[in-house]
């Protein structure tokens, strides 16, 4: 099938590549030119594992291809995937639909055939009426067909994900559309992908529904894992003792910082948006994102008590800074709560990050960037381990630090106390 993904980001680059490479001939389009001509030179935007190998051997095919001409590539295809940002409005908790908006007035101007046009963006839900209404006012509703289909990819697993997903949810009003949205995932359908058929509304809620709950479990285990601390329990007992219930579910059960990334806190903020809009209290939400909000202070407030309330001039390492392991995505991630709180109070940072330097901290003053955890660790008074990098799991910190009286602060349990303990290394984890 001829597919254009407008919008070359997380989503559309991701997602044109494996579709490139389930056969079909697919044009990424962005307005940035500068990323469409990197990525015609083989020049990834995102650090992504396995995406790279991807989009090289189908470009190189000419499966896939770049541009940033909206018009001609629209013209060349059947299926129009929607693949823009849709963060939080400026002083408002709602999505800002002004991306996805602006595509829909500009595809409306350039159907001259039948074309499918299909969000991959998240969206709140009555989003896929309001795009039809647009595209209706230039067009007949017979030449297009406007379906709501999810993304589900996590970052730093997004081409297992794309390639192997839980569920690909479809929410179309045609059945002319439904069998041709069908038929593209036919290859992911045949290897034992859950296809779900729903209304364009519910694919829609589907999405949000599904971001919110999830950061529902994420924070449920970030509060039980403060009251471990206080009662000398470890978290991970929890976590292995609830997760077991397969009602319950292991996974998203790891205490740590706050959740962060580019989904999770503008998605829950505008699950609750739309639902005061309909008069619908999602108190569970918006408790959720109040405690999400407070645990990057309580993480100060316990950094300060490691440190025995002497943060000014302290030397303070970030082993990672991204939300999460295997991406380069920094936004919404804690450390941009953490770090600038901790300069605050006074204190030197020094972080190392697989995946390199981020401009966001070169602008601030007494935060500097080693090219190694051994550099980065050297010197160091409190180690703060906040990214589950695979290269984290074991420094050997006796060996790399100068500094005997060195204290570490493991947000994410990737070491054991009693290891720790017994090496004579001043160690803190989460919930234990
Ligand atoms: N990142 C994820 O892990 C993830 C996962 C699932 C769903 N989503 C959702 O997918 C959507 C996209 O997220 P993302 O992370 O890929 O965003 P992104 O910011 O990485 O990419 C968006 C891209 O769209 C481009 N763009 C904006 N307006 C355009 C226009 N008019 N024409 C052409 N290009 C345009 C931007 O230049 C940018 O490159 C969001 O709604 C997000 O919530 C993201």
């Amino acid at each position: 099938m001829k597919l254009c993904m407008i919008g070359t980001g997380y989503v559309g680059l991701v997602s044109g590549a494996c579709f490139s490479d389930l056969g079909n001939k697919v044009i990424c389009v962005d307005k940035d030119q500068n990323k469409i001509n990197n990525l015609k030179k083989g020049i990834i935007p995102i650090y992504e594992p396995g995406l790279e190998e991807i989009v090289k051997r189908n470009f190189r095919n000419k499966s896939l291809s770049f541009s940033s001409d909206l018009n001609n590539s629209i013209k060349k295809s059947d299926i129009i995937f929607i693949c823009v940002g849709t963060p939080t409005k400026k002083r408002s908790s709602e999505a800002d639909l002004s991306y996805v908006m602006d595509v829909a007035k500009s595809i409306s101007k350039l159907i001259k055939t039948y074309k499918i046009i299909v969000t991959k963006s998240t969206v709140p839900v009555t989003t896929g009426d309001e795009i039809e209404k647009i595209i209706s006012k230039k067009v007949s509703k017979k030449l297009f067909d406007v379906v709501s289909n999810p993304e589900f990819l996590r970052e730093g697993d997004a081409i297992r994900d794309f390639m192997y997903p839980d569920r690909i949810v479809v929410g179309a009003m045609s059945n002319k559309a439904k069998q041709k949205i069908k038929n593209l995932y036919s290859p992911l359908i045949s290897k034992g992908s859950k296809y779900l058929e729903s209304s364009r509304r519910s694919a829609e809620l589907i999405k949000y529904a599904s971001n919110a709950f999830l950061a529902t479990k994420i924070t449920f285990i970030n509060e039980i894992s403060n009251l471990c601390e206080k009662i000398n329990v470890d978290i991970e007992d929890i976590s292995i003792g609830i997760g077991s219930d397969k009602r319950i579910g292991e996974r998203f059960l790891r205490a740590g910082p706050a959740y962060g990334g580019s989904c999770f806190p503008k998605d829950t903020k505008a699950i609750v948006s739309t639902a005061d809009k309909y008069k619908s209290n999602l108190s569970v939400i918006k408790s959720v994102i109040k405690s999400n909000e407070q645990r990057n202070f309580l993480l100060i407030s316990k950094i300060k008590s490691i440190l025995k309330n002497k943060i000014n001039r302290k030397k303070i390492t970030f082993l990672g800074v991204t939300f999460k392991a295997n991406t380069d995505d920094m936004r919404d991630s804690p450390s941009l709560k953490l770090i600038p709180s901790l300069i605050k109070k006074g204190a030197f940072i020094n972080y190392y990050d697989p995946t390199g330097e981020k401009e966001i901290f070169s602008k601030l003053k007494n935060v500097t960037f080693s090219s190694s955890t051994k550099e980065a660790i050297k010197f160091s008074d409190l180690i703060v381990i906040h990214t589950e990098w695979n290269e984290f799991k074991s420094i050997n910190f006796k060996i790399n630090s100068k500094n005997k009286k060195l204290i570490i602060y493991d947000l994410r349990n990737l070491y054991s106390s009693s290891v720790m303990k017994n090496m004579g290394l001043k160690y803190f984890g989460i919930g234990r």
